[in-house]
């Protein structure tokens, strides 16, 4: 009765908060659709793809067409496609021919198979396909047990994860399962493509990414502002640096240096013995724990 009398006391708007909270914090559905506003009907997504057009652009460009060496036929997973906003920069490839989409918010597949259907009609060679569901999801449902009790799955050429790895949960289990699905490397490169807002360098930055983290976690469908989304790349046995030894992250900021990214390619190393690379090894601090 007293906590009743509190909430009658309480001014209308922060009453609305608070219950705004309680079913956020109680609701994946409520945090789905809370994310699926902010992130496309608001223009979240418009804005950050346009903050990091030139270099999503560039890694796309150059991790599709190998520098040139690549003809055609690359096969793309993009893992948390979203609205679909990446799908003009990957269809505008023409070395890619087939997009698999995997995305399980359903409030944002509207727009994802908009995207898909208006990247198919712009090229006629290329097919898209949307997954709704997560990655584990695909994966499970990919997996084909074979007569022997061995299992197989479709390969891809590419996995990209763009501002994806934040809001898993468990980086490790994801790029794992990303790796699972490219090609060996034995005799093509196969590679992931990422792009990925990560922890800051500074205490400052840290400081403010962790204080905001806990409201910012209800809203952005439990996206983490403080990953060490590097290390945990760097840290997979099997990805390797396409650059001899050379790390080949590149790190830049956005909102006023307030939103460090970090983006590159990580290359499956062929199953091969004696064909090991040099380890990626990025100048970052030692990973956080996973969410
Ligand atoms: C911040 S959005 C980025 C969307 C899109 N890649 C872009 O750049 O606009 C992250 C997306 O990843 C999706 N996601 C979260 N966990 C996932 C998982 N385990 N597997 C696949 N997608 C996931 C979310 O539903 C969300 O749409």
């Amino acid at each position: 009765m007293s906590v009743m009398m509190a909430f009658e006391a309480l001014p209308t708007r922060v009453t609305f908060v608070l219950v705004l909270l309680v079913v956020l914090k109680c609701s994946l559905r409520a945090r789905r659709w809370t994310f699926a506003v902010l992130w496309h009907y608001m223009g979240l997504a418009a804005y950050m793809d346009w903050a990091v057009r030139s270099e999503k652009g560039e890694i796309l460009h150059k991790a599709f067409t190998g520098g040139g060496l690549f003809q055609g036929d690359r096969r793309v997973l993009d893992v948390g496609s979203g609205d679909g906003c990446n799908l003009k920069y990957i269809a505008s490839e023409t070395t890619v021919t087939e997009i698999v989409c995997v995305e399980p918010n359903h409030v944002l597949l509207p727009a994802l198979r908009a995207a898909a259907a208006h990247a198919m009609k712009q090229r006629a060679d290329l097919t898209v396909t949307i997954f709704a569901g997560s990655l584990a999801e695909y994966e499970a449902a990919m997996v084909v047990s074979t007569a022997s009790g061995a299992t197989s799955q479709a390969k891809f050429d590419h996995v990209t994860c763009l501002l994806v790895l934040c809001s898993v949960g468990s980086q490790e289990d994801v790029i794992a399962s990303a790796v699972r699905f490219m090609k060996d490397g034995t005799h093509e490169r196969s590679s992931l493509v990422f792009l990925e807002h990560v922890c800051g360098q500074g205490l400052a930055l840290q400081t403010i990414q962790r204080a905001v983290q806990p409201l910012w976690n209800l809203f952005g469908d439990g996206c983490c502002l403080h990953c060490d989304t590097g290390a945990c790349i760097a840290s997979n046995a099997e990805l390797r640096d396409p650059k001899d030894g050379k790390r080949c992250f590149r790190r830049f900021s956005i909102f006023c240096g307030l939103l460090p990214i970090i983006c590159g390619e990580a290359i499956r190393e062929p199953h091969r013995r004696g064909a090991m690379g040099p380890k990626i090894r990025p100048k970052m601090r030692p990973k956080s724990p996973a969410r």
